[in-house]
């Protein structure tokens, strides 16, 4: 027993690590850091009990799978699990539906934002964000992020049109955006904010939950989020309109729009002004996550923990700036994002994936990131990536110097302890003091980031078989130049 009730949490293998600790980093043949999967949601880490398995089973026996049938609104899974929402949220309102996609676009759509508009939104978002704007007719207008990968409010108030008629703000990585100053400007401004809060279920700014500062918060309950349920997702609001109309949009048809309203009539009198999208949520999907819900106080406090731990861990180790928070604890912990200033991160990045560590630059050319703005090349027409990035010059640095590990709530001590090991091993095979390690001499040009740079790195073809790690990458090691 670990003290909070989550015995039944699958055990992992753990890390099998030596008795002395190779400097050598794994890159360059040395041995890895960990050799056991990093812990992610996509290789079953996941934070689901027997009680949750039971509660989907308890579904599945009923044969009443469709959200709307002959029983009362709080009788079915779907409708209790939006009133244990409401108050979890304190919000007057909550809908379930089919994804975060799908809530974000019924809020935009709900929220009345003409066909046409434009919605802005930051540069670094996960790809679903501009989509849903696209899927509600609208056009995304993107927004600079600051180093810590904030929506950057100067740059909003810089690129403002009266074009734009609501303003998307993302909590990206679990980190929650600057509401109040966010909040404040939409005012200003006259247009709504919506929150995509997608990432940050459950997360909290100054007190207050993500998800609630703004005209309508869009969680999902996909599988790495806070609640999960495979696919699926919410909307919380306040606004009576916007929700009538969303849960028509949502698929509620010939009057069931009204069982969402027990304690009086709706704002709308009718549903047929309306198109029925589909974006209802089912039945076994909802026991399972009202079952979750009982545990997320646990799940946050693992996520936070583990975020804690790690992230006082590496503060201060040179060469790494860890992203901050706009206010202290305003964050969920789900992912651990440091910058690399003025060196390689994607080096960086490599180097701790063959350490064992599921590491991303997140504007590496290495892969195909969805989560940077470059990328959604369905905005663009013929544009070249290089000419996407000069449309946001400062999110294009920031993105490549960003390294991300994801953070799992069930990541073990042994594993938080691994990722320390691990960033502090590259970050000091990085340093100049150090030297490069040897193979690396044996490369002749070694460039590096810029003499102005505090972190100049080591780059070489790692020697053959180098990468023992699951996970670990050999390809795609020997690279153009540095940026
Ligand atoms: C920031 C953000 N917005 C929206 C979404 C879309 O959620 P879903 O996959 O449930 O549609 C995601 C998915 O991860 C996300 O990260």
């Amino acid at each position: 027993m670990d003290g909070t009730g989550e015995s039944s949490i699958p055990v992992r293998p753990q890390a099998r690590t030596g008795q002395t600790e190779d400097t050598r980093l794994a890159l360059y043949g040395g041995s890895p850091v960990r050799r056991a999967p990093w812990p992610t949601y996509d290789k079953g880490a996941v934070f689901v009990h027997p009680e949750d398995e039971e509660a989907a089973m308890r579904a599945v026996r009923s044969h009443l799978y469709f959200r709307y049938d002959h029983r009362a609104q709080h009788e079915t899974e779907c409708g209790a699990l939006e009133e244990e929402l409401r108050r979890y949220f304190g919000s007057r309102h909550a809908l379930a539906v089919s994804s975060g996609t799908a809530a974000l676009a019924l809020a935009i759509m709900a929220a009345g934002i003409p066909p046409g508009s434009l919605v802005a939104c930051p540069g670094f978002t996960f790809v679903a964000t501009p989509s849903a704007i696209v899927l509600a007719g609208c056009t995304p207008l993107l927004v600079e992020v600051d180093e810590n990968l904030h929506m950057d409010l100067d740059d909003l108030r810089r690129r403002w049109t009266p074009e734009i008629k609501a303003i998307l703000v993302v909590h990206m990585r679990g980190f929650a955006a600057d509401m109040e100053a966010l909040a404040r400007f939409a005012a200003e401004m006259g247009v709504p904010v919506i929150e995509d809060a997608v990432p940050a279920l459950g997360a909290e700014l100054r007190g207050r939950k993500l998800g609630t500062f703004g005209l309508a918060g869009a969680f999902s309950t996909q599988s790495d989020k806070s609640l999960n349920c495979g696919e699926g997702g919410f909307l919380v609001t306040d606004d009576s309109v916007l929700f009538a109309r969303a849960v028509v949009l949502s698929g509620a048809y010939e009057g069931r729009f009204r069982r969402h309203f027990p304690d009086g009539d709706p704002p709308i009198g009718t549903d047929l002004d309306l198109p029925l999208l589909s974006f209802r949520m089912d039945e076994i999907r909802a026991a399972l996550l009202r079952s979750e819900l009982e545990r997320l106080p646990v799940r946050l406090e693992r996520f936070r923990a583990n975020y804690s731990y790690v992230a006082a861990a590496l503060a201060g180790v040179p060469g790494i700036e860890i992203r901050q928070p706009v206010a202290p604890g305003a964050y969920l912990g789900e992912a651990f994002i440091f910058r690399v200033p003025g060196g390689d991160a994607e080096w960086f990045a490599r180097a701790l994936r063959h350490e064992g560590i599921d590491a991303r630059n997140l504007g590496s050319d290495e892969d195909v990131n969805v989560r940077v703005f470059w990328n959604w090349r369905f905005m663009f027409g013929g544009l070249t990536a290089e000419q996407v990035r000069a449309l946001l010059p400062a999110t294009t640095r920031h993105l490549r110097e960003a390294v991300d590990v994801p953070l799992s709530s069930s990541l073990s001590p042994d594993d938080c302890d691994q990722l320390i090991r691990a960033v502090r091993k590259v970050a000091e095979a990085a340093r100049p003091a150090a030297g490069p390690p040897p193979e690396a001499l044996a490369v002749p040009a070694v460039e590096t980031a810029g003499t102005a740079g505090p972190l100049p790195v080591p780059d070489t073809v790692p020697p053959a078989g180098a990468s023992a790690v699951p996970g670990g990458d050999t390809a795609g090691v020997a690279r153009a130049g540095r940026r």
